[in-house]
């Protein structure tokens, strides 16, 4: 294991880094001045000489391929970047272009078709509320940049494998999110229920 990438600083994202290089005495953590500076703010400890300070737009010369450092048009951090392999095409979006399921599901094709749009918009207007009061075209301008990359494939890490045939209905959909009303979140009604439920359960 050579490079350890680390989209943002959220904890599902890095939970387990300093257990991942401790075991990968060879490899780099692949992050940025600002990432660095949170994580040792939380008590991270793996020294400084293992690191690679990259950002958005710069590039990773891994070996074999040069990985392209991306952010996605949405995030909830403002340490995010996306990677863009192009070798295989694949673009790794940190947390854009999620979609909740159900139950383990492998591409969004699986999906009904209302089930993946609403699910996209929820996630995607909760996760970066503050799509609602961007300008679409200027939010435009930053889905072109992941547009341009013609992925060949979109991972999140909330979600489905979104594949070459629905690519595009993902850029049309995330492009629309400035005009989109959010969806309400659960309220203090549906805790009461799930409060409930797990007291019943308890109690058998
Ligand atoms: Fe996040
Ligand atoms: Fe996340």
């Amino acid at each position: 294991m050579r490079w350890v990438f680390i989209s943002h600083d959220d904890p599902d994202h890095h939970g387990n880094l300093e257990a991942v290089l401790d075991a990968c005495v060879n490899a780099t953590l692949v992050a940025s001045w600002f990432l660095c500076e949170r994580l040792v703010a939380e008590g991270f400890t793996v020294p400084p000489s293992r690191w690679r300070w990259l950002g958005d737009g710069d590039t990773l010369d891994a070996g074999d391929r040069t990985l392209a450092l991306v952010r996605p048009p949405l995030y909830d951090s403002p340490t995010t970047r996306g990677l863009f392999d192009p070798i295989t095409g694949v673009y790794w979006a940190s947390d854009c272009y999620a979609t909740p399921v159900e139950r383990g599901t492998g591409l969004v094709s699986e999906l009904e078709p209302d089930m993946w749009d609403a699910g996209f918009a929820a996630f995607n207007l909760w996760n970066s509320p503050w799509v609602s009061i961007t300008d679409p075209e200027a939010f435009g301008a930053q889905c072109h940049r992941v547009e341009q990359l013609r992925p060949t494939a979109i991972a999140s890490a909330h979600g489905p494998t979104i594949p070459a045939s629905h690519v595009q209905q993902a850029f049309d959909m995330l492009r629309r999110l400035p005009m989109t009303v959010p969806p309400p979140q659960p309220d203090q009604a549906t805790l009461d229920l799930i409060v409930a439920a797990m007291a019943g359960i308890a109690t058998g």
